[in-house]
This record gives structure tokens, sequence and C-alpha cells, in this order.
């Protein structure tokens, strides 16, 4: 069995594709392969539907296709079978974890040790038909796992963070999500129309990111709170939030969270929360209000 952690984007979303930093934590639970058969090229997701081969043309079957073509000494006509732990298309990193699962499963079955820039670099390639021009950041989390401040690059600067207590977190469903490459190419386009102060909101982004980084180093979860409400004022000034994210952070922050924001790529999808022992109930109770999935997570 092969497996590869989910994610939370906790700070930093957008501004990493523009080479700032961002800080995410790779979940414990996330997406298990495992090689089921040698007689045709196979990527089946029971749970959701899913059975194609290489040569179909959906998106998923299409990424299978690219990460069979960038590790060619693993691939044999092999069946892979995939146990999904997250929901799908909810900024938890899904489709990095799939990606990334799955190459450690051929990998597995062929007998090949994978380094780690392999891994990357083929799970990269599958993630490329999702969207264009991703960071890379999904991916760094689905294989390490553990907090993370992430800078993209050839290799990418992957630190490890150490948070002086756990970071405890309700992650929330509040609209179906939106395609990630639209959004990280209409930010892109913000940014070409008004350079100046879209780079100077993807700098503040990145402040937030080390000024929060900081602040999990140091245990004030206040400061990481303010920080992540701050971050979501300017994801809403790069254009990416919605009316209903919008609502999920204020009615979290009402709730009593320390902080919330969207988390991944915006446009729907999922908002994020901090909250420590006394708020994390009243937090959860009023996000299911919207009816979407709620998970609670502690990471650090
Ligand atoms: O929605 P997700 O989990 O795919 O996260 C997207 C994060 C972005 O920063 C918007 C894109 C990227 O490639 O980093």
């Amino acid at each position: 069995m092969a497996f590869a952690h989910g994610k939370i984007l906790l700070l930093g979303e957008h501004a990493v594709v523009h080479g700032r930093p961002a800080l995410a934590a790779g979940l414990s639970r996330g997406m298990t392969a495992e090689v089921v058969g040698v007689d045709g090229a196979r990527l089946q997701i029971p749970a959701w539907g899913v059975d194609v081969s290489p040569e179909d043309e959906s998106a998923v079957a299409q990424a299978f296709s690219a990460l069979l073509a960038a590790l060619p000494e693993a691939f044999g006509g092999m069946t892979v079978r995939v146990e999904p732990g997250i929901p799908g298309g909810a900024g938890l990193g899904s489709s990095a974890a799939l990606a990334v699962a799955t190459a450690r499963a051929l990998a597995d079955h062929a007998g090949l040790e994978l380094a780690d820039d392999r891994l990357f670099d083929a799970a990269m390639a599958a993630e490329r038909v999702f969207h264009g021009n991703p960071s890379g950041l999904d991916h760094a989390a689905a294989m390490h796992g553990g907090l993370m401040r992430y800078v993209r690059g050839t290799p990418p600067t992957i630190v490890p963070v150490t948070a002086a207590q756990p970071l405890s977190l309700v992650v929330a469903q509040v609209a179906p999500g939106a395609d990630t490459g639209r959004m990280v190419g209409g930010v892109a386009e913000r940014l070409e129309r008004l350079p100046a102060a879209i780079g100077a909101t993807l700098d503040a982004i990145a402040a937030l990111v080390d000024r929060a980084l900081a602040a999990v180093e140091a245990g004030d979860l206040a400061t990481v709170g303010e920080a992540m409400t701050v971050n979501h004022g300017l994801l809403a000034a790069l254009g990416v939030s919605s009316p209903a994210l919008d609502a999920a952070c204020h009615s979290a922050r009402a709730a009593g969270a320390l902080g919330a924001k969207l988390t991944g790529a915006g446009g729907g999808g999922c908002i994020v929360a901090l909250v420590d022992e006394r708020s994390a109930d009243a937090v959860v109770s009023a996000l299911a209000e919207s009816g979407g999935m709620v998970l609670r997570a502690s990471v650090g």
C-alpha cells in the first residue's frame, strides 16, 4: 500500500504561484494506492466511480497518462486502485495526493527506489493536466506531510516548521470547488493589469506567511489567526473569494474562531478556521449549517 498526504493551505495560496512563500500542513489522511493487476494499465477509484485507461479523454485519465509517461521504467500495464481518504475538488490537495500515491504504488510494484525529485516531477506532470502553472506545493505536502514553508523553484525550497503547540483547525466546504486553472489564470491577468498594486498584495501575503510562521513557532495562536483573517482579505483583493466564502469566514469568527480564510484556489471550495478548545464545537456547528463537509484536524 502506498500513501500520500492531503494538505491544508494555511496561508499563501496564489502568491506561491508567483514565487512568494506559503505555509501548508500535510494531513494524516490522504490517498492510498495499490497495484491490483498487471494485465492492462488502468486507474480505478471505486469510491468516486472512476475506472479509466490512459487512452481515455477525461482529465483524470490524461493525468494518469502523463504520470506513466514520466515514469517509463515503472510502467508495465499495471492496474492501480486508489482509496480516497479525503474528498476531491475541495482544496485538500486530492489530485496531488492521487498522483503521488499512484506513482509510489507503481514504483513499489516495480521494485524501484524513486528519488524525491523524480517523484515530484512525475506528480507535477500529472498536475499540469489540471492546471497549467502549479506551484508544486500540494505535491510537496503530499510527499512529506507535516507543517512546511514552501517556495517554488527548481528545486523548490521546503523548510519543515515545528509548532510550539498543535494548530487546531476546522475545514468546511461551503460550495463546489471552482476550476483551479481558471482561478490561477484570473490572478495572473489581474497582476498584468495592475502590476504595482497586485504585486504589493502578493508581497503583503508573503509578509503574513512569515509573520504567521514565527507565531506558529512561538505558540502565539492569536497572531496566527489574525494573519489568516488578513490573508483572506488579500485573497478577496486578488479576486478569488466569493460571497459564500466571505460569509463562512465571518460566521466562523463570530462563533469564536481565532481566524478564518478561504483555503486553496478559491472561487468556491473550502475555508479553514483556526480554533481553540473553547471555540471548536461552536465553530463546527456554525459551519455545519451550510450543509457541506466539515472536518477537524490537528497539525504541527
Ligand atoms: O485548490 P488547491 O488545493 O489545488 O490549491 C491551489 C493552490 C494555488 O496556490 C491556488 C495553486 C498552486 O499551484 O499553488
